[in-house]
């Protein structure tokens, strides 16, 4: 089978330096990617790195190779094309149907899904101009991921950095495996924890549990791509946050509840995907835990910590609002899984087998969602997004 091919369009701005990160996930993931620079972005990066990154020559301007009329054949070819960095004047360029390097010409051919990531100054971003611009690239079906918040060039900080590469490539992916669909969850707010809850007994040591937050995070990004605003309550993972989704950090499961409760005042649906620790230590200790020198430990006593996802169903914020739970079972998977979601009161339960090996960390995951009107779907052994797919599917037609 043919390479999916990928026109990575780089325009000028400082964030040039991170496409390089994205194009080297995309050629390694089996994509034959064509860099298209503005001639600004070199000043950035040079040819030669487009060039040896991507295997294929990289130009600027539709004077060079003219007798393959690249400013036509690039665009109609791609299965992709990809903006990172966008920035306010390629936008605007794109918006109009302005033509006047290879990017912008590769742009009015292309027939195949559009991508923009873009990334400026906040105020930029901001501007009523780029606003209405990348309304109209989105009326138009073009994908324009939200910027990121964060550090800008120099010391400033705020809204228009661009997207960590990994987030951008899992977007590619997306819109390559499903193309540009109706936003199905547009206009609605969901809620989904994340992670794995800490219980500290002492300055440096916790209770903790194995959850890495992937499940959590594909179904936030997941979400987002189909058009919710989306909060996304991360307990202490490490992975970049989703494109366009609100990040709230939190640490122990008391701190999770305060976060899901408040994110859950307005949304429509929540999904319960952190691993939320059943029990805290009883007591905390300011200092540091010694030995003593011939004495056994004191036990670890342990205290119950709210049930959340029981908590949130049992006293709905909205009426109608979609609340998942997730079930880690080792045995008796789909009985077990039964009880709980009674027991829970949720409308959805992902019921997933795990063990030393299986799930916690890995890329993949293998499911079968529990409904409350008795309603049972398989999800084959697949990556994480797969799995949030089906979520989705399933809220969706909920809220319906
Ligand atoms: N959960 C929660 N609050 C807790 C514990 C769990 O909201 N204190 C949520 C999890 O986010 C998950 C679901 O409940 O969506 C199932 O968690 P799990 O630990 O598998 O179930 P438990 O009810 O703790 O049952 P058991 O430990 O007996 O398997």
């Amino acid at each position: 089978m043919d390479k999916p091919k990928v026109v990575l369009g780089v325009s000028g701005g400082i964030a040039a330096y991170k496409a390089c990160e994205l194009l080297r996930r995309l050629t390694e993931s089996g994509h034959d990617v064509r860099v298209v620079p503005t001639a600004s972005a070199l000043h950035f990066v040079g040819a030669a790195t487009w060039s040896a990154l991507s295997g294929n020559p990289v130009s600027t301007e539709v004077w060079d190779d003219v007798h393959e009329v690249p400013h036509v054949r690039i665009g109609q070819h791609a299965d992709l094309v990809v903006v990172a960095p966008a920035t306010a004047d390629t936008l605007a360029k794109a918006a109009h149907g302005l033509a006047d390097d290879l990017l912008t010409n590769t742009l009015l051919t292309a027939r195949c899904p559009v991508v923009f990531a873009p990334a400026m100054h906040t105020e930029m971003w901001e501007h009523p101009a780029t606003q209405e611009n990348v309304a109209t690239l989105r009326r138009r079906g073009a994908v324009v991921i939200e910027p990121a918040v964060g550090r800008l060039t120099g010391v400033d900080t705020g809204k228009g950095r661009l997207p960590e590469p990994a987030e951008i490539f899992e977007v590619c992916r997306r819109v390559l495996a499903r193309g540009v669909a109706e936003p199905d969850l547009k206009g609605r707010h969901v809620v989904v924890s994340a992670g794995g809850t800490r219980e500290p007994l002492d300055p440096v040591r916790f209770l903790g549990n194995r959850s890495s937050g992937k499940q959590g995070y594909a179904l936030a990004r997941t979400a987002a791509a189909r058009g919710a605003r989306v909060t996304l309550v991360a307990a202490n993972t490490g992975l970049p946050d989703p494109a366009g989704v609100d990040v709230v950090r939190i640490g122990t499961a008391v701190q999770l509840r305060d976060a899901v409760l408040k994110a859950a005042q307005d949304a429509d649906a929540v999904v319960m995907a952190a691993a939320v620790a059943d029990f805290r230590p009883a007591t905390y200790a300011a200092g540091k835990i010694k030995k003593q020198d011939g004495q056994d430990p004191d036990p670890i006593v342990l205290v119950r910590n709210p049930d959340i996802l029981a908590e949130i169903s049992a006293d709905r914020a909205r009426p109608g609002q979609v609340i998942v739970g997730f079930a880690a079972e080792t045995d008796d998977v789909l009985a077990n899984g039964r009880k709980k979601l009674e027991r829970k009161g949720c409308d959805l339960l992902v019921v997933n087998e795990v063990g030393e090996s299986k799930t916690f960390g890995s890329e993949e995951n293998e499911a079968v969602v529990l409904g409350a009107d008795g309603s049972e779907t398989p999800v084959p052994h697949g990556p994480k997004e797969a799995l949030a797919e089906t979520v989705w599917d399933l809220v969706a037609r909920r809220l319906r």
